[in-house]
């Protein structure tokens, strides 16, 4: 399955970033947002990449690696304790802090962002895309296997501390931070007729999550499953199944 960071370089160029410039990502995971930061700021730039999955970071570092890009840094660390791996980058020496879908994974956002303002400088950047579950699937007809597959992910996503409504919180999380909210907006995510990426996908790929978080058995996730199909077949198979915000706010 393709994955599509065409969304994510819109809004990373939208706010900003550019050549040349230093940033500092969170959440790095495979490196996906991290490929594309690279490219806009260039080899006259640099990436500090941070997470606290190490095989992430070695996938991340493998992709980066294969094409050719030698200015990014790879940092092992949790946003959320203690940041001293971050002690030998010169405070205020960044221009942009950036993440996609990490602020949604951590208790306490604005305080991961309060700390790490420390290496943004004054008039620095920040950045944040994050899935936003609230308004879906949004659908025009009925899809009764469509709401019920969106409701265990999202209750999956919650009992695993996920906030699945971060996009909205995005506003609030800036300002707590002592940052100044600049702007937000959004993009859903469309799936439907010759999309890549079906519900039911999606759910064979998060099924053990499913299943030991309780919320149902195989044999539901199966049948749950072969009514996604049948609902996939109906012409007018068209739905909302992510809503991507994005938020910048400025150090003052
Ligand atoms: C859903 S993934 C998103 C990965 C990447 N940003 C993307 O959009 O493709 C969330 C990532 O955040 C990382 N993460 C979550 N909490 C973290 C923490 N406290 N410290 C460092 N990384 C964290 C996870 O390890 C994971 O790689």
């Amino acid at each position: 399955m393709k994955r599509d960071n065409t969304t994510t370089r819109r809004y990373l160029s939208d706010a900003g970033v550019k050549q040349g410039m230093h940033v500092i990502e969170i959440g790095c995971g495979g490196g996906e947002v991290t490929e594309v930061l690279a490219e806009l700021v260039g080899s006259s730039g640099a990436v500090v990449a941070i997470d606290h999955n190490q095989n992430a970071l070695a996938t991340a570092q493998a992709r980066l690696r294969e094409r050719g890009i030698e200015y990014v840094q790879f940092i092992f660390a949790d946003i959320t304790g203690d940041l001293s791996s971050l002690e030998g980058f010169q405070q205020e020496g960044f221009d942009i802090l950036a993440g996609r879908r990490v602020l949604m994974y951590l208790q306490d956002p604005a305080e991961v962002l309060r700390r790490l303002a420390r290496w943004l400088r004054p008039g620095g950047w920040v950045v944040f895309e994050e899935s936003d579950l609230t308004m879906v699937p949004g659908r025009t007809s009925s899809l009764a296997a469509h709401d019920q597959a969106m409701e265990w992910l999202r209750r999956m996503l919650t009992m695993e501390g996920a906030n699945t409504a971060m996009g909205f919180g995005l506003p609030t999380t800036l300002i707590k931070a002592g940052l100044r909210f600049e702007g937000i907006r959004a993009e859903a995510v469309i799936q439907g007729q010759g999309t890549q990426y079906p519900l039911a996908t999606l759910l064979k790929l998060m099924e053990v999550r499913v299943i030991s978080a309780g919320i149902a058995t195989q044999e539901e996730v199966n049948s749950l499953v072969a009514r996604l199909d049948v609902e996939s077949r109906d012409p007018a198979w068209v739905y909302v199944s992510d809503i991507s915000f994005c938020a910048w706010g400025q150090k003052p």
